[in-house]
């Protein structure tokens, strides 16, 4: 979600994008429009046409137009309040105009029933809408209605469905098995019936009515088809009592013959089959069971206890996310890499249905400090991005770009997925993931199994597509339009968000080979470059053999040099960035003045100080003690990362700011404009807000985290930008 309010704010920021954008056309257009009929003016003196473009009629329907856009307003500052009040006022309209059709007195406690099940439903319903506008988008506009119907149809309609009638059902009083048959009776036939309207109202709303509108544009349709099932209803009825008056008469007929036939065969009863009214129409019986007033009190707790439960299990600070979770994995996955996977099924599921961690207010993160409602202690410009906050998640969490979205909704402000190879390719084989809880740390040797750039491109691309849409943007007009006129950055597309991808040689290219090795990075860079906002070139992985021989000065400038140049040709407003991750173990002064000479000569914007490492020293306190799993665990082959290196990072950070800024001056001469200073990310260790603090202190713009994540949960981004806010008011007090 802060998802939910993340979601919010990027709605609203990406409609009031939208409309600067039209505005800004329509004054350019208007503008040279001007211009021109100026000139004409005063060469020809001759009437020019109004070029002005007139306004859609529902444009000029005064109060109704203002109210409309109100409306639109309303629903882009907080869809979810907006969407349940439209929701009350729609079950409102339809239960009173189905209760005046229905030719009895009022009853009041079907109001309350229906506006009960309206204002449940609301949330998931509009979810469901959402996810179904940015999905099935295909080039044929055809083909997108039709399977966004047919979709619906299957899989909204009969859920819906059968919520709505289980719900009167209940809470009419019915006991389970009544609710049972209630819904096998009605669900099939409603389904039906829904589909002589619905796909046509469905495909209608897709094509022409705008996002904001939708709920009310359904919501009016519903309120007249409710009308008019009452009404067929009404009709049933009266038919079904004139059937009855007849089946009484029948009977008294039949009663006297039987007086007068003792013997003759019995008649069975007049049951009658005539149509019952529609549960969604049905007045209560008169006769009221007992179990009614329980129905009513259990599925108000019912519903109370599941709304509690989805903002309490969906914000990041919830202690479930801290404490019971990360055991969870552990417990029902051995396999770390059991648990890395079912982590991030479970953040791609939970995240279109609006059910994923998110972070929520009270830290508003706006980020720009200045303006806006409040001033953001932990804003930081990075690359010319006023970041909203200087935490990231760094590489190898999000191999494949499959869960962006869902780690920004955590809170970070920078996100780092892949690393991702050329080609597809498999890494080392399993197990090749080790905790070690004792120390809070875990061994990999994953050996960068990636899907390859095609299918990230593929993956990322569909992603800008979908923003672009609902910015009603062309793809290449965001690509175009970069920050400053779009409004986010181009590759987070989020505001103050940065999303960097990772980029590595794949495991059978010859290190050795520096064209082969060139080529590999440039292909990735060709695929990937329009959709990142900064390209990492990994060239600390432990676990490519030889990949962090590419480290040395030489080989390393040409690298950089070759990744620089083509992302420079990056057909966008705003090219890439580029950094390079390097190790935490090539550490002496000659392997670090290497690698600053090669970031100078490349023209490479950054550095991301730190990896996974070798040693193995210095990692286990003492008084400590390791099982006999965690002992083996920790001399496994890979890279060690966890709290244990965090004094090595933090260390290094300050050593490589020290040596970058001094490089920067000894090769500026006296007159020379010095160059922007090297951007450093820092990662390695960092767990809590005072880390975080310290790494930037040292020098690094961003601190990076992903073992910290492992063990303290999905909501560790949070709680570390609470502390950092904690110790920076300390302080200023
Ligand atoms: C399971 C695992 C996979 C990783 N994969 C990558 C990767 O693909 N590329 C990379 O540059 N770093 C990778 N890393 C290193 C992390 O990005 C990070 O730099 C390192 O773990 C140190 O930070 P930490 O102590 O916060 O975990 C990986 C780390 C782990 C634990």
């Amino acid at each position: 979600m802060a998802a939910c309010s993340a979601c919010r704010t990027v709605l609203r920021r990406h409609i009031d994008i939208l409309q600067k954008l039209r505005q800004r056309r329509a004054h350019s257009t208007n503008n040279t429009s001007t211009k021109a009929t100026k000139a004409g003016q005063q060469q020809h003196q001759i009437p020019t046409p109004n070029n002005v473009p007139t306004l859609n009629f529902w444009q000029r329907l005064g109060p109704l137009t203002r109210a409309a856009q109100a409306y639109a307003r309303a629903q882009r500052k907080r869809p979810y309040v907006t969407q349940v009040c439209t929701s009350l006022v729609i079950y409102l309209c339809s239960d009173i105009s189905a209760q005046s059709m229905g030719g009895r007195d009022y009853d009041p406690t079907r109001t309350a029933r229906s506006l009960m099940i309206g204002s449940i439903s609301s949330i998931p319903s509009y979810n469901w809408f959402v996810w179904l506008s940015e999905s099935f988008n295909y080039r044929s506009r055809l083909l997108s209605l039709a399977t966004k119907v047919v979709v619906n149809q299957i899989c909204f309609t009969p859920v819906f469905n059968t919520y709505f009638f289980g719900m009167q059902a209940l809470l009419s009083g019915a006991t389970l098995p009544e609710t049972w048959e209630r819904i096998t009776k009605t669900v099939p036939i409603s389904c039906l019936n829904s589909c002589k309207l619905w796909p046509a109202v469905t495909a209608f709303t897709f094509a022409f009515i705008p996002l904001e509108y939708r709920p009310v544009f359904g919501g009016v349709i519903a309120v007249g088809w409710q009308t008019y099932l009452s009404y067929l209803n009404r009709r049933a009825e009266q038919s079904m009592a004139a059937a009855r008056m007849a089946g009484t008469y029948l009977r008294a007929q039949r009663s006297l013959a039987a007086t007068l036939q003792p013997f003759a065969r019995a008649q069975p009863r007049l049951n009658s089959h005539a149509p019952r009214r529609l549960a969604s129409t049905a007045s209560p019986s008169t006769k009221r069971t007992p179990s009614t007033a329980r129905n009513v009190i259990l599925t108000t707790l019912l519903a109370t206890t599941a709304t509690v439960t989805y903002y309490y299990a969906t914000d990041t600070r919830a202690s479930i996310h801290q404490w019971l979770v990360p055991r969870l994995l552990r417990v029902l996955f051995p396999d770390a890499e059991d648990a890395h996977h079912a982590g991030t099924a479970a953040l791609k599921t939970l995240y279109p249905l609006g059910l994923h961690p998110r972070e929520r207010p009270p830290f508003p993160e706006d980020p720009h400090p200045t303006t806006g409602t409040g001033t953001n202690p932990l804003a930081v410009t990075v690359f010319g991005t006023t970041l909203a906050n200087p935490i990231g998640i760094s590489a190898g969490l999000d191999k494949d770009a499959e869960i962006a979205d869902p780690l920004f909704a955590l809170g970070a402000g920078v996100v780092e997925v892949g690393g991702c190879t050329p080609r597809p390719q498999a890494g080392n084989p399993r197990p090749r993931v080790f905790r070690v809880p004792a120390v809070d740390g875990l061994v990999n040797r994953y050996g960068l199994n990636s899907r390859g750039a095609d299918a990230m491109a593929a993956r990322l691309r569909e992603r800008l597509r979908k923003f672009a849409r609902r910015l009603g943007l062309s793809e290449q007009e965001v690509l175009e339009g970069g920050e400053e006129e779009v409004g986010v950055p181009t590759g987070s597309l989020l505001p103050g968000r940065l999303l960097c991808v990772q980029i590595a040689k794949n495991k059978k290219t010859d290190e050795k080979d520096m064209a082969a090795v060139i080529h590999d990075h440039v292909y990735c860079v060709q695929r990937l470059a329009p959709y990142a906002d900064v390209l990492v070139v990994n060239v600390s992985s432990p676990n490519t053999p030889g990949l962090r021989d590419l480290q040395a000065a030489e080989p390393l400038a040409r690298l950089l040099g070759a990744v620089v140049d083509e992302a420079k040709k990056t057909e966008r407003k705003v090219k890439p960035r580029v950094m390079v991750k390097v190790s935490p173990d090539e550490d002496d002064d000659t392997q670090m003045d290497g690698v600053v000479q090669a970031v100078w000569m490349s023209g490479v914007d950054g550095v991301i100080v730190g990896n996974t490492t070798k040693r193995r020293t210095g990692l286990v306190k003492e008084g400590i003690k390791l099982t006999g799993k965690e002992q083996k665990a920790l001399v496994e082959d890979g890279g060690f990362s966890g709290p244990a290196m965090f004094d090595r990072t933090l260390s290094l950070v300050g050593r490589y700011r020290k040596m970058l800024d001094s490089y920067s001056l000894k090769t500026s001469g006296v007159d020379d404009v010095f160059p922007a200073p090297k951007v450093i990310f820092a990662t390695g260790g960092i767990t809590n807000g005072d880390q975080a603090l310290q790494v930037l202190n040292a020098g690094a713009s961003v601190a990076m985290v992903y073992t910290g994540l492992v063990y303290g949960g999905s909501g560790t981004i949070t709680r570390i930008k609470k502390e950092m806010r904690e110790k920076l008011a300390l302080k200023e007090a």
